[in-house]
């Protein structure tokens, strides 16, 4: 198994690329399975997560062609998938595939809508606390679907198709709003769904079934208009960019000091966590190449945040925003709302030197003056860049195990900090 090994201590300075959002290109390439026709998507990451949907897709029969870079191609460049769901030979997802990767799951929605019957796995997942299904279900069966669960699978069948209908989200969920989304678009009649999830990520999905000739209004907000269409054709869309890869990044160069200019970033995707980095202490600027993010040598001040649905702080850079906190001049509380048992990298900063103690869902970090390089275990995608960066401000050397993680979601990451000055390499297992 691979490794990171990190020497802290230097600060970040130059040029990060941002790629394109893995939790974009997931659900985007899932709704090739709504059309016969091509779907072309720019701007996809290279990532171990896309690779394995890739494989989920194919085993469906759907076809997918990388288009391969040419010389003088820059390296950063995201990769332009052409997807072709033309003859869907399998509507089963299977348990081996799905449960490696959760978002999977959502192949049920669409291969419901066109094909009328479909079979997958309840999804494992990565190991951050419960994470049912129930809203996804419950949206299909309010569309029209007869769904059982038969020996670890979710069976669906729509014989009729699909009917337009009114869901309404107990709580927000970005994965069962992606479902119904892509559900209701071939469903007959119009539907709307309430307490809609608002990220961006599902308004790059509608903007993309729109370009396929779907009928929807009201992405981006919490009610959501599908007017159901017969079928849908062929587009091309480009993934917008990584807003956790983004904001990621700005806590890194938050704490290490520096200037870093995260290029192809935009503000208006993290604004809330861009507001947490000012409070910290961080100066950021909004410019026509991305965001510039810079910390002078004042030190870095505590802040708290509690995560929220969109547009509120994203749990998907709560760690990130924990490790800056570990060198804060003061205490932090930290609050987790959306996921229980999201607090596993608490533990290996702790290795590092961070005081940190939990209270029921709150995180309090005592800022310390220094942390100390040690070995430490990914153990989540979120939770092990929390590592790198504290590693990155660590004095000596931090180890980095289990990796895989991190290529689930971070493209290059080593090659995009060792850019920018930091001593981080990969080591292979
Ligand atoms: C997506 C993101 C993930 C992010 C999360 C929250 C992708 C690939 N993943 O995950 O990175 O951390 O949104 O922003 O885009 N829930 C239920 N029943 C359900 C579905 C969800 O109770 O049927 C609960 C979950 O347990 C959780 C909350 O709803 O407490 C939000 O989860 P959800 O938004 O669905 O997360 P994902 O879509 O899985």
């Amino acid at each position: 198994m691979d490794k990171i090994r990190i020497v802290g201590g230097n600060e970040l300075k130059g040029t990060i690329p941002i790629s394109g959002a893995k939790n974009a290109a997931l659900p985007l390439m899932i709704a090739s399975l709504l059309t016969e026709e091509k779907l072309i998507l720019e701007n996809v990451p290279r990532l171990a997560d896309v690779a394995l949907l890739q494989r989920i897709l194919g085993n469906h029969g759907v076809d997918i062609t990388t288009n391969g870079k040419r010389n003088g191609d820059d390296p950063y460049a995201g990769q332009t998938l052409e997807i072709d769901a033309r003859v869907i030979v399998d509507t089963t997802a299977p348990y081996d595939l799905v449960s490696r990767m959760r978002a999977s799951f959502w192949v049920l929605g669409p291969l419901l809508a066109r094909i009328g019957v479909a079979k997958v796995s309840l999804p494992g997942g990565c190991a951050i606390g419960t994470r049912p299904v129930d809203f996804h279900l419950d949206a299909l069966r309010a569309l029209g679907a007869e769904i059982e669960i038969d020996a670890g699978y979710v069976v669906a069948k729509a014989p009729h198709g699909l009917k337009g209908a009114r869901i309404v989200f107990p709580k927000v969920s970005v994965g069962a709003t992606h479902t119904a989304l892509m559900a209701a678009t071939l469903a007959r009649g119009d539907s709307i769904i309430e307490n809609a999830a608002r990220e961006p990520e599902v308004v790059d999905l509608a903007d993309c079934l729109i370009k396929m000739g779907a009928r929807i209004s009201g992405a981006g907000s919490s009610t959501i208009h599908v007017e159901g269409v017969a079928r849908l054709k062929a587009a091309r869309h480009a993934v917008l960019p990584d807003r956790i890869e983004t904001g990621t990044y700005a806590m890194a160069t938050a704490m290490t000091g520096g200037d870093v200019m995260l290029a192809g970033a935009r503000p208006d995707l993290l604004e809330s966590a861009l507001d947490a980095l000012r409070q910290a202490g961080a100066e950021i600027d909004a410019t026509n190449e991305g965001i510039r993010v810079r910390r002078n040598g004042a030190g870095i001040l505590p802040v708290d945040v509690t995560t929220a649905p969109y547009p509120g702080f994203p749990t998907d850079l709560q760690a990130q925003f924990m490790a800056l906190m570990t060198k804060a001049k003061g205490n932090s509380r930290i609050t987790e709302t959306i996921f229980e048992n999201r607090f596993m990298h608490v533990q290996e900063l702790a290795r590092l030197g961070a005081r940190i103690h939990l209270e029921g869902d709150s995180a309090v970090v005592e800022g310390v003056e220094r942390l100390t390089g040690a070995p430490v275990m990914a153990t989540d995608l979120r939770a092990s860049v929390s590592l790198v960066i504290a590693g990155l401000a660590a004095e000596g050397e931090t180890m980095v195990q289990r990796v895989y993680h991190l290529d689930r979601g971070f493209e290059k990451l080593e090659e995009k900090l060792s850019r920018c000055g930091a001593q981080i390499e990969r080591i292979s297992g």
